[in-house]
């Protein structure tokens, strides 16, 4: 990909992302158009500031004509600013009880004939800057000013990115170049990118961002130090510009790596001592830290198992030292045993989350946040909803999604992963009311805990359009419209980006959205099937290779003989992992007649004779669904192609020549996994089509 200088203003490449504010029709810029003469904006609020310079910037780009920038409203106008000290025309468009409904972060936009504008009004600068995002985006979708009434507010308080990136500029599972944030162990110090990058994820509502990885090495354990917290400050200087807190990834062990002491047992005072002065001087340097994400006691992490502690020891250590600055730690779930030996058939990975933290439901401190990841294993292209959700009562909870895809075409596939997002926000784990569904728990309306939220490990890097795939855009994008609100459609989110990106074509609209919609199913239907998971090439997970875990340590097995496949996970049976869920839950995946198809291999091992509810017998769907998997691959590449001239040649160009090697790679998957099944059951495809 090219990345020379030139790169980010060039329409090929895509950089701009969904915020290149393509000009209006003549229609739309017509009914905008009065309003736009000026920006009216009188606070100096830093992020009310940023507010209106993206206001005017966008609203120039729309026209072709530069706003004025004026402090008073005088004239018709665009005004913005928050109820308490924003310009008085606010106070009389909105009541009182509207600006109570807001929250910190919402807000409202509203036109007026009779007071000669269009209004962005919030609580906090934060909310202004959100709903000035919003009112671009409604204004490139070409909706009329008269019919702006807009009340918005965020489901979730935490709307966290996780970087994976490490300082020498190499990113764990990273598809889309090398860091912009770290080169060589080293700041970059690119700020014009990360400010972009700031404004990306402002634009769709995203509060904090956690900048390094969860496996903390050695030269990042210092990032905490006097010698780093200055880089470290920079960049949170410029994320809260645009609203965003700066979180960092900590070493559980840092007391013994780099405070000289002789131990990290968080029950020992000097430990706690240490992590106290920490904050102090963390604190001192970035006012509004937002605090630790922790991976402790897991894959070879330090944690206070070592010291005969359990996690919310050590949690609530890290947790009393950050909570004079309002801090939190974020302190992740994903524990588990990844020394298994893979004879032992009974240890279940699936289950360690639940076991190792449902005991301690209502031993974390309030400022201690759980990050659980979606599913109970690891980011497979399809898992149940991990049980933890709506376990844990009496604990903030943060659910944690991968927009890198480790796991689902690594980038060079297309996979639009907010459809399987949306499966599990909407998901009732049956836990307390009639509605326990999985968003309202990190919405906090289930159980009213103080932090709840959703995280994602995100899928950018210093490639020129930061995601590889232009299309996995789409699931950044995607990713923050459904933390601010998990009601908003797959479909409908899919436009929204599609025309942002590439204009509201309607032709274009359509066949990309189909696409993306599509995808995710393609992708499963050619890959694992039926919830098993894995069958990777080991390490960098790309590529098929069913027996690729099989005899790992890694406690990823699916146990494919002559006779059938799938893990016995059952209470009657099995490993006991579905009595893990509610009653109401339980019973539906403990027998394979209700348990739903796309999970059968995951709770029970099935001969390949086997009938599923489509009909059709196991080893017959693992056929046909990788026949027609690779098969609906090759038309995502007649479908792009007949888009060319529709758009601009750059961006088709470059999605074209990923389209074409997933269509490559399908056929891969489709021969290695039938020809597996097929040489391993000695049943042959009903349809006589070529297995090898
Ligand atoms: C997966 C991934 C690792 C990562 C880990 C985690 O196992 O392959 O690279 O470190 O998840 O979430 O901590």
């Amino acid at each position: 990909m090219n990345k020379t200088a030139g790169y980010r203003e060039s329409a090929d490449s895509g950089y701009k992302a969904w915020l290149g504010y393509r000009p209006l029709e003549d229609g739309q810029s017509g009914q905008y158009g009065k309003w736009c003469a000026a920006v009216a904006a009188d606070e100096q609020h830093p992020v009310v500031q940023r507010a209106a310079a993206e206001l005017a910037g966008a609203v120039a780009s729309f026209t072709g004509r530069t706003p004025q920038r004026t402090a008073a409203v005088e004239g018709p106008c665009i005004v913005i600013g928050t109820f308490a000290e924003g310009p008085e025309v606010l106070r009389r468009m909105f009541d009182a009880d509207t600006a109570g409904r807001l929250g910190n972060e919402g807000f409202a936009i509203r036109c007026s004939e009779a007071e000669d504008c269009i209004a962005v009004a919030a609580a906090g600068p934060t909310g202004v800057l959100y709903g000035v995002f919003h009112l671009l985006r409604l204004m490139a979708a070409g909706r009329p000013p008269a019919e702006l009434d807009v009340l918005e507010q965020p489901a979730a308080r935490l709307r966290m990115i996780n970087h994976w990136d490490n300082f020498d500029g190499s990113i764990e599972r990273g598809y889309a170049g090398r860091s912009f944030f770290y080169a060589d162990n080293r700041f970059l110090k690119d700020f014009a990118r990360v400010r972009d990058y700031a404004r990306l994820l402002a634009s769709v509502g995203i509060n904090g961002i956690s900048v390094n990885n969860v496996n903390v090495h050695r030269l990042e354990t210092l990032f905490i130090t006097e010698r780093y917290l200055p880089d470290v400050a920079e960049l949170a200087g410029i994320f809260r510009e645009y609203g965003i807190r700066l979180y960092l990834s900590v070493n559980y062990a840092s007391t013994l790596e780099i405070g000289g002491l002789t131990t990290a047992d968080p029950l020992d005072p000097q430990v706690r001592e240490w992590w106290r002065r920490k904050a102090e001087e963390i604190y001192r340097f970035i006012p509004d830290f937002g605090g630790f994400v922790v991976k402790a006691d897991s894959e070879n992490r330090p944690g206070p198992f070592t010291y005969g502690r359990d996690h919310a020891d050590g949690a609530n250590m890290l947790a009393e030292a950050l909570a004079p600055y309002g801090g939190l730690v974020i302190w992740r779930c994903f524990v588990y045993n990844c020394k298994q030996d893979w004879r032992d058939r009974k240890t279940d990975r699936a289950r360690a989350a639940y076991d190792h933290f449902k005991p301690l439901d209502g031993s974390f401190h309030d400022n201690v946040v759980l990050q659980i990841k979606n599913g109970p294993m690891d980011f497979q292209v399809r898992e149940p909803v991990s049980p933890l959700f709506g376990a844990m009562e009496e604990t903030g909870q943060v659910l944690e999604f991968q927009i890198t895809q480790e796991y689902t075409g690594q980038q060079r596939h297309l996979c639009y992963l907010v459809p399987q997002w949306k499966e599990v926000l909407d998901f009732n784990t049956c836990a307390a009311e009639a509605d326990a569904s999985v968003k309202r728990i990190v919405g906090g309306t289930l159980y009213g805990r103080k932090h709840n939220g959703i995280a994602a490990v995100v899928n950018v890097g210093n490639d020129a359009n930061w995601t590889g795939h232009l299309l996995a855009q789409a699931n950044l994008y995607g990713y923050g419209r459904l933390a601010w609100n998990p009601g908003l459609g797959a479909e409908e989110i899919a436009g929204e980006w599609i025309s942002l990106t590439f204009g509201g074509d309607e032709r274009l609209v359509k066949a990309i959205g189909e696409m993306l919609l599509d995808s995710w199913g393609i992708y499963e239907a050619y890959t694992a099937p039926l919830g098993i998971g894995w069958m990777v090439n080991p390490e960098h997970h790309y590529g098929p290779n069913v027996d690729g875990y099989e005899y790992s340590q890694w406690g990823t097995y699916h146990y494919a003989d002559h006779h059938g496949i799938g893990v016995d996970r059952t209470v009657r049976t099995g490993t006991g992992y579905t009595g893990q869920y509610p009653p109401a839950v339980a019973g539906i995946y403990e027998s394979p007649d209700s348990c739903p198809d796309e999970l059968l291999l995951f709770f029970h091992h099935v001969p390949y004779t086997h009938v599923l509810k489509s009909g059709k017998t196991v080893i017959q769907h693992i056929y046909d669904t990788h026949f027609e998997g690779a098969e609906l691959a090759a038309q995502f590449v007649e479908s792009w192609q007949s888009l060319a001239g529709g758009m601009n040649e750059g961006l088709h160009s470059q999605v074209l020549a990923r389209l074409e090697e997933q269509a490559e790679h399908a056929k891969e998957w489709r021969d290695r996994i039938n020809t597996y099944f097929y040489r391993i059951s000695c049943i042959p495809d009903q349809d006589g089509r070529t297995i090898y």
